[in-house]
């Protein structure tokens, strides 16, 4: 069963991460459908190496190199299922690409994942941060995953609330290695009132209201706001927001606003939730960068690989501002991208 499988030795992931670092995998193979993924994952088991799922490679940073097998899933598809008035269900394969399936959805009609236009990335990847834009995030729409359970061979499909959705949070995070996603099931509606509450769509989308307005428009005024402030990782090599905004508890909040009247922050149920790119741009982070790393000078969330960087500068930069955001400000930042490769990652 393994001939079908075109295992490479010593494959160079730079084109396969959007930071462009490089790092090498000792062996690297794509998937197409589950039963490869089983081979591939036998494959591994029988070789004694550990594995490393791969989607778009946009969330995560190497470390180093991988010494053991990389596996990128690349399981294609897209079909509407349960189609019941003026609801559907979207499912997509893993591996499709994430902005494809946004545009795909909008065009159709549907709505419910148009704020999430142009977030790079595979279909199987959004699950794992539960991606968010725009006021809206992905478990709004998910109601199943398919995934592969490593510790019981067996496929399974998760529900909504198995996924433990919370920012940027899920089950498949808190659990890595367990789960293989396999599949996504999207519940959109070609009726549901289109989410326009964000101060920034709102701002840009001015006079445009319903019923102007469609899936579409909205996707589309989404990524002209992401093309005015985030670097395209296609041309400036990035993983989006580096840290995640950080909540902190009300009273805290307060003393910190006293000291710093511009702090920006939201409610929400735990707290309030900081913005992370405001505290960094406030130690004098935004537009820095030295030879080969930097962080954006229109976003300070988001960290650059300039110029043949390799994941130990990104990572020493990142260091460096989250120790003067917590000398400044006492706020901890949190990476958000996964760190892998290396000598003591997986
Ligand atoms: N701000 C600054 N300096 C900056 C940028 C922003 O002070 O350089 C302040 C502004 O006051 C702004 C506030 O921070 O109002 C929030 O900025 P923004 O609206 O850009 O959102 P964010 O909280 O920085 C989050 C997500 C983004 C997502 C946007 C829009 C996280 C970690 N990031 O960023 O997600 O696109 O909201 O919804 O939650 C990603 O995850 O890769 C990503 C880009």
């Amino acid at each position: 069963m393994n001939q079908r499988l075109d295992i490479g030795e010593n494959v160079e992931l730079q084109p396969l991460n959007s930071l462009r670092v490089a790092a090498r995998a000792r062996y690297f193979v794509d998937v197409h459908s589950t039963d490869e993924l089983s081979s591939a994952l036998e494959w591994a088991a029988q070789q004694g190496a550990s594995t490393l799922i791969l989607g778009g490679g946009s969330n995560l940073v190497f470390a180093g190199d991988v010494d053991g097998l990389v596996i990128r899933v690349r399981l294609l598809g897209r079909r509407w299922e349960q189609v019941d008035g003026p609801e559907a269900t979207l499912v997509l394969g893993a591996g499709e690409n994430w902005h494809d399936a946004v545009l795909y959805a909008a065009s159709a009609g549907y709505r419910g994942i148009e704020n999430l236009a142009l977030i790079p990335g595979t279909a199987g990847a959004a699950p794992v941060q539960n991606i968010g834009a725009y006021g809206v995030e992905l478990r709004d729409t998910l109601v199943a995953v398919t995934a592969l359970d490593r510790e019981t061979g067996q496929a399974v499909r998760l529900g909504n609330g198995d996924c433990q959705f919370a920012y940027r949070d899920s089950l498949f995070k808190r659990t890595p290695g367990r789960y293989v996603i396999t599949g996504v099931h999207l519940r959109l509606s070609r009726q549901k009132p289109l989410q326009l509450g964000y101060r920034e769509l709102e701002e840009y989308l001015g006079e445009k209201a319903p019923p102007d307005l469609d899936a579409v428009a909205v996707a589309e005024a989404v990524m002209a706001i992401r093309r005015r402030k985030l670097p395209d990782p296609a041309m400036i090599p990035n993983a989006g927001s580096f840290f995640k905004n950080p909540v902190i508890s009300q009273g805290w909040y307060e003393s910190l606003r006293a000291e710093y009247p511009g702090l920006v922050g939201h409610s929400v149920p735990e707290g309030v939730k900081l913005a992370a790119a405001w505290l960094i741009d406030q130690s004098g982070w935004k537009g820095f960068r030295n030879t080969r790393v930097g962080v954006h000078n229109r976003q300070a969330l988001v960290l650059i690989n300039h110029s043949g960087g390799n994941g130990a500068d990104i990572l020493s930069l990142a260091n460096r501002i989250r120790q003067s955001v917590s000398e400044r400000f006492g706020v901890e930042l949190e990476m958000e991208p996964g760190v892998v490769g290396g000598a003591g990652h997986p």
